[in-house]
């Protein structure tokens, strides 16, 4: 689905992402941590074109999507939430979800089409008694439950989401969590999740990556990854 090969980004003198390589599987649920600053936003940019990679390929669903813009890649079926919550709060939750499958989508729908098409992932996401309110009304929980909706609208075949889990409660973390999990379960969409919250990533994904001061020092099972040193050196901050 996926194959990123010896990607790297640098900012001036700082190497944010260093080589990094890693493939993602059809139907893959995976979990990349990394303490703050580790490159992991960047390696997302650079995946989905808003900050393309200085070196290195990014291969998509059989094709090079490298140096193609951040809506061609998105209506290839790459989709991605940002770290900081981007909803239309004037709009409401349907017109929200509406952009998705109107702009975010390569499908060719009539409006009536993508509205009905939009209201099968408001409803997915459990927000139906919301569909006509703005979404400036919302709890952050129900607003990040709205950017999943928009981004499926898209029609994803892979999802990679930043963060969404962050400034929500344990029992908010967890019904997102549940959400992401039927994404997988139930569409069969390829889920790339970024979370600084270790125990949802941990308790839920197939495979983690971890990256660290922009190099990928780790990648297994969550089972492999809590036993591995270097990653536990590299949370706790240990220098040699
Ligand atoms: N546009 C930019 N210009 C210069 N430096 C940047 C830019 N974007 C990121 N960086 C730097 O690159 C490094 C990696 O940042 P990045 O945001 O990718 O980390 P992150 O793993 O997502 O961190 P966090 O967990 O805090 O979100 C950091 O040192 C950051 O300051
Ligand atoms: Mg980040």
């Amino acid at each position: 689905m996926l194959t990123v090969s010896e990607v790297t980004k640098t900012f001036g003198g700082l190497t944010a992402v260093d080589d990094v390589s890693f493939t993602l599987e059809s139907e893959e649920l995976v979990g990349l941590i990394g303490p703050n600053g580790a490159g992991k936003t960047t390696l997302f940019n650079a995946i989905n074109g808003i900050s393309p990679p200085d070196a290195g390929t990014v291969r998509f669903d059989g094709t090079s999507i490298t140096g193609l813009k951040p809506n061609q890649i998105c209506h290839r079926g790459l989709v991605r939430t940002f770290q900081i919550v981007r909803t239309f709060n004037e709009s409401t939750v349907l017109e929200n979800v509406l952009t998705g499958a109107v702009f975010g989508s390569g499908a060719d729908r009539s409006i009536p089409e993508a509205r009905e098409h939009a209201r099968k992932f408001v409803s997915f996401v459990g927000l139906e008694e919301f569909e006509g309110t703005d979404a400036r009304h919302l709890t952050m929980a129900q607003r990040k439950h709205v950017e999943l909706a928009r981004g499926l609208a898209a029609d994803p075949k892979l999802l990679m989401l930043d963060e969404i889990g962050s400034g929500l409660t344990p029992q908010e973390i967890d019904e997102l969590t549940a959400t992401i999990v039927r994404i997988r379960d139930e569409l069969g969409i390829s889920v790339l999740w970024i979370e600084h919250v270790v125990e949802a990533i941990m308790g839920n994904t197939d495979r983690v990556l971890v990256l660290n001061e922009g190099s990928l020092i780790a990648e297994g099972t969550p089972a492999e990854i809590q036993e591995n040193d270097r990653v536990a050196q590299a949370y706790l901050g240990d220098s040699e």
